[in-house]
């Protein structure tokens, strides 16, 4: 059987995804297609590093040594035709924990802090946690795409001075896979006010055929010195609960600034099951990575396809890369409270609240799709049933 499709009972072991369902929705019935990751077993290479390294017993300190930015570097270049230098990577235990230490160690109190909303809501949180004042350029959503509004992103950086832009590529909600030609407009107009990129990469290995994932930091020599890149395996392998990530620049003085808050903190080094899940993914994982793709395709193309046929109201924005699916339920004319409630008590999945990624995702919900099909089929089923139920009462 392809692997992809097998279920594994999640619940029991700790997951956020499943054991937290009854406690959020106190509903044991309620389906979860909300937190980022996924319901597939990680690679077999992984488990097996993992397992040998297990097995050994002994979990002292350790080394994120040299073979593991090899590691790296050639999944960079391979994947992202990206050229990265061994002393440009730093190592985070998450790119929520990077995009904090990049908040504080690399602006001052009340500076101002660009994103694009809708974003994932850390994006916001990490700017006002820390007293910064965030500025939006949200997003233009016209005719079921999005883009960016140049003129307002560029009017933005100058009204406020702002002085660090937080980039989501790709998107997270929206599921835009950034053009070379948008990056490059970014870049330029980054450069021309000084105001410095932290590249949130994460979703990077999950696109869509048709789509290329371009690194911004990779455009230029001016953009990899401008450009703070956040990345990591644990999305593309399912390995979030390991909490390895790593920071990429090519700035000395950034890295610097950034290494030594870090330290401040007491945070230089990784978990030793993260290091090897990490190494094992990037040497060993393509091939699974490949399959992952198609499966999240198909699980795409599926929700789309049914949802848009079966339904009059709930459209599915493209997504061109990560997992999450972007659904517009506005037609269905319910406040922000009652669509919550909709989802939870009539269709009984658990989705991501449109509204919580900023205002403008007011009426949209998002939904996880990296599940095997059987429960993909049935969350969706959930969902037209209960949007069609409604339909005939009224
Ligand atoms: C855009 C984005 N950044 C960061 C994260 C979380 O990263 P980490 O678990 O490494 O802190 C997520 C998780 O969903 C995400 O979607």
């Amino acid at each position: 059987m392809n692997r992809f499709y097998e279920l594994t009972e999640r619940r029991g072991t700790r997951s956020v995804k499943w054991d937290l369902a009854e406690e959020l929705y106190q509903d044991s019935d309620v389906l979860p297609m909300w937190v980022a990751d996924m319901d597939f077993k990680a690679p077999e290479a992984v488990v097996q590093a993992l397992t040998q390294r297990v097995e050994h017993g002994i979990f002292g300190y350790t080394i994120a040594d040299d073979p593991l930015k090899s590691a790296i570097i050639e999944w960079l270049n391979k994947r992202h035709n990206w050229n990265v230098e061994r002393n440009w990577i730093t190592y985070s235990p998450g790119v929520i924990p990077s995009l904090h230490m990049a908040v504080q160690s690399l602006t001052g109190k009340n500076d101002a802090i660009l994103i694009q909303t809708p974003v994932y809501p850390p994006f916001s949180s990490v700017v006002k946690d820390h007293d910064r004042t965030l500025v939006e350029n949200p997003l233009v959503f016209n005719e079921g795409i999005y883009s960016i509004d140049f003129s307002d992103f560029e009017a933005k950086i100058q009204d406020h001075q702002v002085k660090l832009f937080i980039l989501c590529n790709p998107h997270n909600p929206v599921g835009r896979v950034w053009t070379r030609a948008e990056l490059e407009q970014i870049n330029d107009i980054c450069l021309k006010h000084g105001v410095i990129v932290i590249s949130d990469e994460i979703h990077a290995d999950l696109i869509f055929p048709g789509h290329t994932h371009i690194p911004i930091a990779s455009l230029s020599k001016e953009a990899s010195n401008n450009t703070i890149t956040c990345l990591s395996p644990t999305k593309t392998f399912n390995l979030a609960g390991l909490q390895a990530s790593y920071l990429i620049t090519e700035n000395d003085e950034a890295r610097g600034l950034l290494t030594d808050h870090f330290n401040k903190q007491g945070m230089f080094m990784l978990n030793t099951l993260g290091i090897t899940a990490m190494e094992a993914a990037y040497l060993h994982g393509e091939e699974w990575l490949e399959e992952l793709i198609e499966t999240l395709e198909m699980n795409r193309n599926y929700v789309t396809q049914r949802l848009h046929e079966e339904t009059e109201t709930l459209r599915v924005t493209p997504a061109e890369g990560t997992y999450l699916l972007w659904i517009d339920c506005r037609k269905l004319n319910l406040s922000q409270p009652e669509l919550i409630s909709f989802m939870q008590k009539k269709a009984k999945v658990g989705l991501n609240e449109g509204a919580s990624f900023g205002e403008e995702g007011t009426g949209f919900m998002r939904m996880n799709i990296a599940a095997p099909k059987k429960l993909i089929e049935e969350g969706v089923s959930r969902i037209i049933q209960a949007v069609n139920n409604d339909k005939t009462k009224t």
